[in-house]
Order: structure tokens, then C-alpha cells, then sequence
């Protein structure tokens, strides 16, 4: 699907609907909404008037032009509110809902009246209306017979010409970013008979590949050799191999350097202590790379905008599965950093997968930034969920920028304290350090479990995203399974450190 501009006379615009957003609240219509208006005979203040569309969030409504407006065939109509503090995500949610149920009633080519969204500015407002309609009309049907033959050919944004510059960038960005969700989403919704740790750094591979972007892979033997016994000792239990995926952008040594972990656990069983399986939340185990899948969609965006960064992702691939060879509680296992963990739940894999990698890029790569995120703990859900992503770390600065950019990218998070109080609780008697602390809350204790691997004067932030990372239900611009969090929040915090 293509995203064009126009900013020529409302007459010479040829499309299957043209689509009004209406602020919830605010009834006046001005500007090429009250163009459009006048033509057919003020139908959509009449509408609005009646009181049967109330302009509440994604609150959708069309009708036929009848020859009214040449050219055009229907006026749809999109409610917004920003009175839910939403940040953009009700412009978003409101692009989503209009291009989605446009295409379903056959629409092919349609044009969006770009609005003034109060508070924002148009580059901001008409960025994530574009990301909103390209998320919105995301599907995974990799695996139906029958697939939908309804699409869209071409969404045209519509506004004066001063804004054209200001479109055109947003469609570049909207896009770009868009397209590394995406990537994000494809990977998460792949069951994980398909997305072995194996094919996860694959995929990976085969992206870098297409970005210019260096890869290099680890396989069972070298984490084995290299000492990686953290993520080799959760990964054995598996016939599907554990993997250490680095994907290496370059810009210039003069630059500073972020090295993203994003934990990709293809699937968590819980081990030996094993799941229960009552509620959806075992099935949604094969999500558990979602972190994974946001660097790898990040590292797609970087590797295309191609920041004045350095920036480098890292994949601890690995399947967490019961079997005569799995490691199990009360097992010692010794990291690369050298210190040795035991184990009193196989269930908390994440946090010593993303020991290893986190210990790994900073002894080979020096990152001066080391970000992290993962589907780490159910605790997170219980506090924070289903919107909002976990966040501790260890420089206050770095917790600013990133609680800004979650708010300009829509992503918003949840800050918990890094509480040295309780750093107590992922100490052991026979090892250096366990791996569960069975009091207190696990978002903190998981995060000082990480904090040990964290080395000094390396500036650190922790994302939990256990939360965000599936959607249940349609949704708007989320779709549903796969939501591709935390790609939007790492771009924009990664691009505005770059500039
Ligand atoms: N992958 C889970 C966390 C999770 C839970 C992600 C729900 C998404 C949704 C993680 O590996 C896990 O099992 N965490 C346990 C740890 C516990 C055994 C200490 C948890 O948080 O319940
Ligand atoms: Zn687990
Ligand atoms: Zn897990």
C-alpha cells in the first residue's frame, strides 16, 4: 500500500472515501473538514448534532456522497478523545479503526483530512496518524488456507501545502518505524515449532543481510566454550539449540555506543517447574521473545535510517522445555561474567539468558548505553498491565529520556524503583547469587538480579514488556497477538540520542 500527499483543490481529489476526524467535544468544523461539509449540504454537522455520533474514541461512522462530491464516494467519519491521556495513541487508535473498517467495506483508495490535533504538532499529530493506519491494517496469515483479498491500494493525506514537508517526512518516519513493528510482530506471532532459536537468528541474519548491518551468530558449542553457562544451561533442556544472535551497526567510533539486549525465549515451558496451565498465559509462551523481536525490528530501523549511533543488538535465543537433559532447581550454573547463579526456579529463565548477553556485549562491545527488554515477569502484568511497561535502572538521566520517548512514541512506562533495600534477595548461600527471591515484588528483584551483571559506569534501563506484548481481542492499532512493543519507544529514544 502507498501513502501520498495532496494538497491541491478538494475538487480534483479522486477516491473511494475521504475521512473527517472529529475531536470529542469540540463540534465546530473548520477548515477543508468544513469544505467538505458545505458539499454535502452540512450532512456532517448534522450528524455530529444528532447526538448518534458522539466523536468518542474510534467512534466510526460513513455514508454515501450520492454524487455530491464529485469523485468521491463516501465521507467517513472518525471520533478522537484526548481527554484520556493517552498521548497520540487516541490519533493512532482513531487511523486505525477508519482504514481498517474502510477496507473491510471494499474501499481501495482513500484520503484522511489531516487534522490540527490540539496540544501536538502536525509533524508529531500526522506521524502517528500514519503509523496508526499502517499498524491498524497489519495481519499475520501466514498460516490460513483463505486469505482476505480486501486492501487497500493508497491512503492520501490531505492537508495545505505549507504542511507538505512536514507529511513527508512523517510518512517517511511513519513508515519506517511502522515497518520495524511489524518485522516485530511477524516474528512474534510465528508459533514456536516454526520459530526455533535456530530460525530466530536466521531471520535475523537474513534481515541484517538486506540492511547492511553486521551479524554474527553463536551456536550451543561456542556458548558452551565461550562460557556463556547461563543462557547454555536454560537452552539444553531443548533439541532446538541455543543461540546467541549480535547484530552490529556501525557509524563511527567518535559516536557513543548502545548495546540493546531483548530476551527471546521461543518458548517457556517453565521447565521443570513447569507451568500450570490454567489461563492463557501458557499459551502465550511462545511470545516470550518479544524483547527479541523488538530489538531485531529496531536494529531493522537503524539499520536504514542509519543514525550517527552505534548500536548493538543482541538475541539470547533459546527454548525453555523439560527433558532428561534440562537444567533443573538447585543446579549451579556459572555465567560469563564469571559469577555463579543457583537456581531455585527454572520457570525464572529470562533473567539469566539476559545475564549472559548483557555480560557478553559489554566485555566484547563496551557499550557506553546498555538497554534491556523483555517479557520478564508476570508481576509486571499484575502491576502495570495491559498498557504500560515496567522500567528501572541505574541512571536517572537515561530513566528521563526514555519516559519521554515512551511518551512521544506512545509507549508509555511505568517507573519501579531499582530499591538497593532488597538487593539482599537474589544472593545464595552456596552460589554468588539465585535466581528468585520468593519475597518481595518480582519486577524489582528480577531487575536487581540484572543489576549484578551490569558493569561499572555502564548507564543501564531495564523494559519489562511481560505486559504489552500480546494483544487480546482485535484492538485498533494493535492488532491482534503481536503487538511489536517497545520498537516505537526504542527508535525515537534511540534517533533523539543520535541527534
Ligand atoms: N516469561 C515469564 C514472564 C511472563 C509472564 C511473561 C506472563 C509474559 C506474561 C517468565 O519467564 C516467568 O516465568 N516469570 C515468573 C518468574 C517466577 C517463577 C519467579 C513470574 O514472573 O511469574
Ligand atoms: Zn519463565
Ligand atoms: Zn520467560
Amino acid at each position: 500500500m502507498k501513502i501520498n500527499i495532496f494538497t491541491e483543490k478538494l475538487d480534483e481529489l479522486k477516491v473511494d472515501a475521504v475521512v473527517v476526524f472529529n475531536e470529542r467535544g469540540k463540534v465546530a468544523i473548520r477548515g477543508l473538514e468544513n469544505e467538505i461539509n458545505k458539499k454535502v449540504d452540512g450532512k456532517i454537522s448534522e450528524i455530529i448534532d444528532s447526538g448518534e455520533f458522539d466523536s468518542s474514541q474510534d467512534n466510526f461512522h460513513y455514508f454515501y456522497t450520492f454524487g455530491k462530491i464529485k469523485n468521491i464516494e463516501r465521507v467517513a467519519l472518525v471520533g478522537y478523545d484526548l481527554g484520556r491521556g493517552e498521548t497520540l495513541n487516541s490519533m493512532r487508535s482513531a487511523a486505525a479503526v477508519v482504514v481498517k473498517s474502510l477496507r473491510e467495506v471494499g474501499a481501495k483508495k482513500i484520503a484522511l483530512i489531516m487534522p490540527s490535533v490540539r496540544g501536538w504538532s502536525m509533524a508529531d499529530s500526522s506521524r502517528a496518524i500514519v503509523e496508526g493506519s499502517l499498524l491498524g491494517l497489519y495481519r499475520f496469515e501466514k498460516y490460513l488456507d483463505k486469505k482476505s483479498t480486501k486492501r487497500l491500494s493508497e491512503v492520501i493525506l490531505v492537508g495545505e501545502k505549507k504542511d507538505k514537508r512536514t507529511f513527508e517526512k512523517a510518512i517517511l518516519l511513519g513508515e519506517m518505524e511502522a515497518s520495524g513493528v511489524m518485522l516485530a510482530r511477524d516474528v512474534g506471532n510465528e508459533p514456536s515449532n516454526v520459530l526455533t532459536p535456530n530460525n530466530f537468528a536466521r531471520i535475523a541474519q537474513k534481515v541484517m543481510l538486506e540492511n547492511k548491518v553486521g551479524f554474527k551468530v553463536l551456536d550451543h558449542h561456542d556458548l558452551k566454550k565461550e562460557g556463556l553457562g547461563l543462557l547454555y544451561g536454560v537452552g539444553k533442556g531443548s533439541e532446538n539449540h541455543p543461540r546467541l544472535a549480535i547484530m552490529h551497526y556501525h557509524a563511527g567510533k567518535k559516536y557513543p555506543t548502545v548495546a540493546v539486549v531483548g530476551k527471546g525465549i521461543t518458548f517457556d515451558s517453565g521447565g521443570v517447574d513447569v507451568k500450570t496451565s490454567h489461563g492463557s498465559m501458557f499459551f502465550d509462551m511462545k511470545r516470550d521473545m518479544g524483547g527479541a523481536a523488538s530489538v531485531l525490528g529496531l536494529m531493522r530501523i537503524i539499520g536504514q535510517l542509519k543514525p550517527k549511533l552505534n548500536v548493538i543488538g543482541v538475541l539470547p535465543l533459546a527454548e525453555n522445555m523439560i527433558s532428561g537433559n534440562s537444567y533443573k532447581p538447585g543446579d549451579i550454573l556459572v555465567s560469563y561474567s564469571g559469577k555463579s547463579v543457583e537456581i531455585f526456579n527454572t520457570d525464572a529463565e529470562g533473567r539469566l539468558v539476559m545475564a549472559d548477553a548483557m555480560s557478553y556485549v559489554q566485555e566484547n562491545y563496551k557499550p557506553d548505553y546498555l538497554l534491556d527488554i523483555a517479557t520478564l515477569t508476570g508481576g509486571v502484568v499484575q502491576t502495570c498491565g495491559p498498557k504500560l511497561i515496567g522500567l528501572l535502572g541505574n541512571d536517572n538521566r537515561l530513566l528521563e529520556r526514555i519516559k519521554k520517548a515512551g511518551m512521544v512514541a506512545g509507549e508509555e512506562t511505568m517507573e519501579f524503583p531499582l530499591y538497593q533495600g532488597y538487593a539482599g534477595r537474589v544472593k545464595s548461600h552456596f552460589a554468588d547469587l539465585k535466581n528468585l527471591s520468593y519475597k518481595g515484588p518480582q519486577v524489582i528483584s528480577s531487575a536487581l538480579f540484572l543489576q549484578q551483571f551490569v558493569e561499572e559506569g555502564t548507564k543501564w534501563a531495564h523494559l519489562d514488556i511481560a505486559a504489552v506484548m500480546t494483544q487480546t481481542g482485535e484492538g485498533t492499532y494493535q492488532t491482534r497477538g503481536a503487538t511489536g512493543s517497545g520498537v516505537r519507544l526504542l527508535a525515537h529514544l534511540l534517533l533523539g540520542m543520535a541527534k
